[in-house]
């Protein structure tokens, strides 16, 4: 087993970074492949709270490489805040692909605007991670590559903003501050600047060297297969691999989905499993569902099998990793959706496509709870999640912190990676 991918399964906030971060201590480079600061990835390290928006969760392990795919859209200073955050020695492991675009101020105020004149808004980050992605596919965006251009920063930064400001709106000193910042960012990260398809292709051919690729948000918020509008603006589900890297999918030997035992959403949009009243209160307290970028509090409601067996194939999915079941700790039942119902008709698989999931009614049923967190007390949960879904849990965890995870019948007998 060489190269492992994690992925969200839900709405995002799974707890993605906690598992990267174990998973991270055996691989050589870890890669984020799209989205940008709208994501916000967690570890506990002991009692201290790591957060990171941009840079992969392998950065605080020494040594390995943390690696910005060109499907990524850069905030710089966001990026800056992060990466002066962080040991000389861990800056230096960065790589941030040249073909990865950057976020400019008017991104973020296009989308405030849009925001907050629609009849229908999505509750996004406001990141500007939306518009971005517009001027990237429209083809007028700026990339890091354009940054480490002889004399671009120097001669042609400014005017090529102020064009866009003439176009889009924004005010002269919201360009001259992000000419300010790109230098900065410039200057810090000139040589770490690089083809990163290249460099992951030739750690691919040089012997032993392993990948752990990190999805952000999570694959119900996918631009293509999530509840459309209501997603994010770019592929986080593994498919989105290939073009947010450049390193061929075929080439992966896992995927691990991230599920925690209820689920989140942060936004508006579909949530079939969603629940309200004291019932949500009490969960979104106990699990400390606040968004880790926003502070937004999380909508929450319990698992979801027809959503978790639509991700299992979206990702060609081989395991699970199941977060937060301490979270539920002491109840004797744990609810969860076990199929939607709809008229007569009875959905087992979440539908997807352009279906908008109106009139649809969960049909909950109760699973033996637990009282603590380990591989025994949680077999019997575990165990029907398989049989419900064909796919077996690698990774339990049972806490916030880095060192409070099992890692059963994962990728070797011995519970490593390799
Ligand atoms: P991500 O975006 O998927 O990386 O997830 P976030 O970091 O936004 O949110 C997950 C939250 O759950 C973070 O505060 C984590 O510290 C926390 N967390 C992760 N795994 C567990 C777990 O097994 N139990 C508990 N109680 N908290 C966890
Ligand atoms: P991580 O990586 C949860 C949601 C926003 C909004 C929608 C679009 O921490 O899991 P965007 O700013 O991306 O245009 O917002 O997507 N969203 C997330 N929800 N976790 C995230 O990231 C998210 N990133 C975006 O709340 O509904
Ligand atoms: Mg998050």
């Amino acid at each position: 087993m060489r190269h492992v991918c994690v992925v969200g399964l839900n709405w995002g906030d799974e707890g993605k970074g906690k598992i990267v971060d174990v998973l991270a201590r055996d691989v050589d480079a870890v890669v984020r492949y799209q989205g940008g600061a709208n994501a916000g990835h967690t570890v506990y390290i002991g009692d201290v709270k790591h957060v990171l928006h941009h840079l992969p969760m392998g950065v605080l392990h020494g040594g390995i490489l943390a690696i910005l795919g060109n499907g990524m859209v850069i905030e710089p200073r966001k990026l800056l805040e992060e990466v002066e955050s962080l040991p000389e020695e861990a800056i230096a492991q960065i790589r941030i692909s040249d073909s990865a675009h950057v976020v400019l101020p008017h991104h973020g105020a296009i989308e405030k605007v849009n925001e907050e004149s629609a009849s229908s808004p999505i509750g996004t980050t406001l990141r500007g991670i939306g518009p971005a992605y517009q001027d990237k596919f429209a083809r007028t965006g700026l990339r890091m590559g354009d940054l480490v251009k002889e004399g671009f920063v120097e001669n042609q930064l400014h005017d090529f903003l102020e064009e866009r400001r003439q176009v889009l709106g924004g005010t002269e000193e919201g360009v001259l501050e992000a000419v300010k910042i790109c230098t900065r960012l410039r200057d810090r990260l000139r040589n770490q600047i690089v083809d990163t398809r290249e460099l992951l292709n030739r750690m691919h051919d040089s012997s032993g060297k392993r990948l752990l690729f990190e999805g952000a948000q999570g694959c119900m918020l996918d631009i293509d297969f999530g509840t459309y509008p209501f997603v994010t603006s770019s592929s986080p589900s593994f498919l989105g691999v290939g073009t947010g890297s450049g390193f061929s999918p075929r080439k992966v030997d896992h995927v691990v989905g991230v599920t925690k035992a209820y689920c989140t959403r942060v936004g508006e949009g579909p949530f079939p499993s969603e629940i309200h009243g004291t019932e949500a209160e009490e969960l979104r307290q106990a699990g400390g569902e606040f968004g880790t970028t926003t502070g937004r509090p999380r909508r929450v409601g319990w698992l979801d099998l027809p959503a978790l067996r639509f991700a299992a194939e979206l990702n060609d999915l081989d395991s699970y990793a199941l977060t937060k079941a301490d979270v539920l700790n002491g109840r004797s039942t744990v609810p969860v959706v076990t199929a939607y119902r709809r008229g007569d008709e009875i959905l087992n698989v979440y539908p997807g496509g352009t279906d908008d999931l109106s009139g649809i009614e969960p049909i909950v049923e109760e699973w033996p709870g637990w009282d603590s967190v380990d591989e025994v007390t949680m077999k019997p949960f575990m165990d029907l999640l398989e049989k419900e879904t064909g796919i077996p849990v690698s990774i339990l965890s049972t806490g916030k912190r880095r060192d409070e995870v099992c890692l059963f019948n994962p990728f070797t007998a011995e519970g490593e990676l390799a």
